[in-house]
C-alpha cells in the first residue's frame, strides 16, 4: 500500500488523539503574588468593591502615582495572586493528581528583571523558575510557557509608555530569549504574547500610560506592531536556541456573528472579524500586512512607522501553531456596533454568566473549524473555563455541576472538531486553582477546579480544596476523553 494512501487512511479521527495534552492555564500575574519580583502595571488594577463589574486597566500617571504613594487606600489582589511562589510545590502536586500532561503558565518579566531595563538579572527570579521547571519535569508534565501575559514592569510604561517605545522591544525580546536559553532543556512549546488581538481594547497590556498619548488609535496600532515585531524576533532568536521549539501565535476568540440576516449586518461581521481577530493570524503565519488592513489604516487615517527589516522580519518568522483562548461568543449590527473589538451584542438564544459572559461550545466548534481551513496549522485551547461566585458548605465542598457541564459541552465541541478534521493537539483550562480576575481584580470570579480560600481582601486559610469538577476532569484525562462520548 502506498505511504499515501496508508496516510489517507488515518485523516479521520473519531476519537482524542492518544498523544492529547490535557491541562490547565494561569499567568503569573494572577497566580504567583509580588514577592521577589519587581511591581508592574497590573500590580496596580485595584479591587473596587463599589465597582466589581468594571474591567481595571487604563492607568492616567495621576492614578498610578497616587496608588503608589497611598497603596493603603486600596486593595490590590494582584499583589497577592494565589501565592503560588510560596505554594507552587503543593499545588503542582494536586494538578498532577488530577491527573493533567500539561501545564500552560506565564513567566514574569519584572521577577526576571524586576524594573525591566536593569543591567543584571534577578538571581532570585532565576532560582524560583529553576525550581518550578524542574518540579514540572519530574512530575512528567509539558509546559507551554507565555513569555508576555500582560504584565509589563511598571518602570518601563512609566520610562517609555511601554510597546510603544522600540526600546521596549529590545528589552522584552532580551528577557524572552534569556528564559528561552535557560529552559531549552524544559520547554518545547512557546506562546511569545498572550492574546495579541486584546492590545486593542486596554492600554494595559501595552504598558501605557493612559493620559500620555493622543490619537489613541493610532497609538494602539503602533503599539500592535512593535509586539509583532518582538514576537517575530523572539521566534527568530527562539529557533537559533532550538529547531524543535514551537512558536504559538494565541487569539482571543472574538469572532463575531450578524445579528441579522441582513447583507449589512453579515458584511459588517465579516470585516470586523478580519480587523479584530484575523489581522493578527494572517500576519503571524503569513508573514504579510492583508489588503484588507491596509485599506482600514488607509481609511482611518492610521499611520504606522514602520523601520527597514520589519517587513523582512515578519516574513521569515511565521508561528508554528494557534492557541486560542475561548470563553464566549456575541453578535454584531452594522448600525448598532463599531468596529472596536469587544463593542458587540449578546446573542440572545444563549444564557451568560453573572459577568454577561454567554456560552457557547458550538461556537467554539465552529471557529475551530474555520481557523483550520484558513491556516491549516495545528490548534491548541489556551484558555477556556467558567467564572462563578461560590463558597465552601459546611463540609469544605463545592459541587460546581455549571463548570463540569461547560467544560464537557466544550471538550464534546472540540471532539467533533476533531472528528471533522481539525488538528487539535492541547486543551488548557482556565485555571486549575481559583485565582484573581484578570478583568476585574477579584478573587469571587472563580474558574479553579480547585478551590482556594482567599476573598477579596486577600482574607482566608489560602487552603486548597477540591471541587467536584477536580474529581470530573481526572476522570476525562484518565480515560483520553472518552467518558465524554
Ligand atoms: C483571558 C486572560 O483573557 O481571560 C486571562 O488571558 C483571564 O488572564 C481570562 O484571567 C478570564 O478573564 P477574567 O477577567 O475573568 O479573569
Amino acid at each position: 500500500m502506498s505511504d499515501l494512501l496508508e496516510a489517507y487512511k488515518d485523516r479521520l479521527k473519531d476519537h482524542f488523539p492518544n498523544d492529547f495534552l490535557w491541562g490547565v492555564a494561569l499567568s503569573a500575574k494572577q497566580a504567583e503574588g509580588i514577592q521577589g519580583r519587581g511591581i508592574t502595571v497590573a500590580d496596580l488594577q485595584d479591587y473596587n468593591p463599589n465597582d466589581t463589574t468594571k474591567v481595571k486597566g487604563d492607568l492616567t500617571k495621576k492614578e498610578i502615582l497616587e496608588r503608589l504613594e497611598h497603596p493603603e487606600n486600596y486593595v490590590f489582589p494582584k499583589k497577592i495572586g494565589i501565592e503560588f511562589y510560596q505554594r507552587y510545590c503543593e499545588d503542582l502536586k494536586l494538578l498532577k493528581e488530577m491527573g493533567i500532561n500539561c501545564f500552560r503558565l506565564s513567566i514574569s518579566w519584572a521577577r526576571m528583571y524586576p524594573n525591566g531595563d536593569d543591567a543584571t538579572i534577578n538571581e532570585e527570579g532565576i532560582a524560583f523558575y529553576d525550581q518550578l521547571f524542574k518540579e514540572i519535569k519530574q512530575l512528567d508534565i509539558t509546559p507551554i510557557v507565555t513569555l508576555y501575559h500582560d504584565d509589563m514592569p511598571l518602570h518601563l510604561a512609566l520610562t517609555y509608555n511601554g510597546f510603544i517605545d522600540r526600546k521596549v522591544i529590545d528589552l522584552y525580546v532580551r528577557f524572552a530569549t534569556f528564559v528561552m536559553e535557560r529552559y531549552k532543556d524544559y520547554v518545547q512549546y512557546w506562546i511569545p504574547l498572550n492574546q495579541i488581538n486584546l492590545t486593542r481594547v486596554g492600554l494595559s497590556s501595552l504598558g501605557v500610560i493612559k493620559d500620555t498619548v493622543q490619537h489613541l488609535d493610532q497609538l494602539k496600532w503602533q503599539g500592535v506592531h512593535h509586539k509583532l515585531i518582538g514576537a517575530a524576533q523572539v521566534v527568530k532568536a527562539g529557533r537559533k536556541i532550538c529547531k524543535d521549539f514551537k512558536f504559538g501565535s494565541m487569539l482571543a476568540d472574538f469572532l463575531v456573528n450578524p445579528e441579522t440576516c441582513k447583507p449589512e449586518d453579515v458584511a459588517f461581521a465579516t470585516e470586523k472579524n478580519q480587523m479584530t481577530m484575523y489581522f493578527f493570524s494572517d500576519l503571524q503565519f503569513r508573514g504579510m500586512y492583508p489588503n484588507y488592513a491596509l485599506r482600514f489604516f488607509k481609511q482611518n487615517n492610521i499611520h504606522i512607522q514602520f523601520e527597514d527589516g520589519d517587513f523582512e522580519l515578519l516574513k521569515e518568522n511565521c508561528m508554528d501553531y494557534l492557541a486560542i483562548s475561548y470563553y464566549n461568543s456575541n453578535v454584531v449590527s452594522k448600525e448598532k456596533n463599531t468596529m472596536a473589538i469587544g463593542d458587540s451584542i449578546m446573542n440572545p438564544y444563549l444564557e451568560a454568566n453573572p459577568w454577561g459572559w454567554t456560552v457557547n461550545p458550538l461556537g467554539l466548534y465552529n471557529c475551530f473549524l474555520q481557523y483550520w481551513d484558513r491556516y491549516q496549522k495545528p490548534l491548541m485551547i489556551a484558555e477556556n473555563g467558567f467564572g462563578q461566585i461560590e463558597a465552601l458548605d459546611e463540609v469544605y465542598e463545592i459541587y460546581d455541576d455549571y463548570r463540569i457541564n461547560y467544560v464537557k459541552d466544550h471538550l464534546q465541541a472540540i471532539l467533533k472538531a476533531i472528528q471533522h478534521g481539525v488538528d487539535v493537539f492541547a486543551y488548557c483550562a482556565w485555571s486549575p486553582l481559583d485565582m484573581v480576575s484578570s478583568g476585574t481584580s477579584e478573587m469571587a470570579k472563580r474558574y479553579g477546579f480547585i478551590y482556594v480560600d482567599q476573598d477579596n481582601y486577600g482574607n482566608g486559610s489560602h487552603k486548597r480544596y477540591r471541587k467536584a469538577s477536580f474529581y470530573w476532569y481526572q476522570k476525562v484525562i484518565q480515560t483520553n476523553g472518552k467518558s465524554l462520548e
